[in-house]
């Protein structure tokens, strides 16, 4: 197989180190796309806000810490290397005691807060 082949492979994705670079607690930072999803990173601690995303289903990949995710019936603890998806429509909080690093995927254009708005919601498509 000749060498050229492999000049233009774009680089993987180290998350742990993409995570890395985040300087503000809840800003996800998108790291890839993947058709109309996109693959964030987020650093997070504390609680956030109650909301929902009434148009999708929302992925979220520990990476390191653990991190907690109340729902309407109740919470789960998704522990690091541990994923767990939240429902189109379902109400929501993500926290964390102590900080932990989470990849998300979910479609592009959707907002950290859903339709809460308010001073947690994140500025979107920001890559890093
Ligand atoms: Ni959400």
């Amino acid at each position: 197989m000749s060498e050229t082949r492999h000049q233009h492979a774009s680089l993987p994705v180290n998350l742990a180190q993409k995570a890395s670079l985040i300087e503000q607690q809840w800003s996800p930072r998108v790291v890839a796309e993947m058709n109309d999803y996109q693959i964030k990173v987020v650093r997070i601690e504390g609680e956030f806000i109650w909301h929902s995303h009434p148009e999708t289903d929302e992925a979220f990949l520990v990476l390191e810490g653990i991190l907690r995710i109340d729902l309407p019936e109740g919470c789960v603890h998704v522990n690091a290397g541990e994923l767990y998806v939240v429902p189109r429509g379902v109400e929501h909080r993500t926290a964390a005691q102590g900080e932990a690093k989470l990849m998300m995927i979910e479609p592009r254009g959707i907002l950290n807060t859903g339709h809460e708005g308010g001073e947690k919601t994140a500025q979107n498509d920001v890559w890093i």
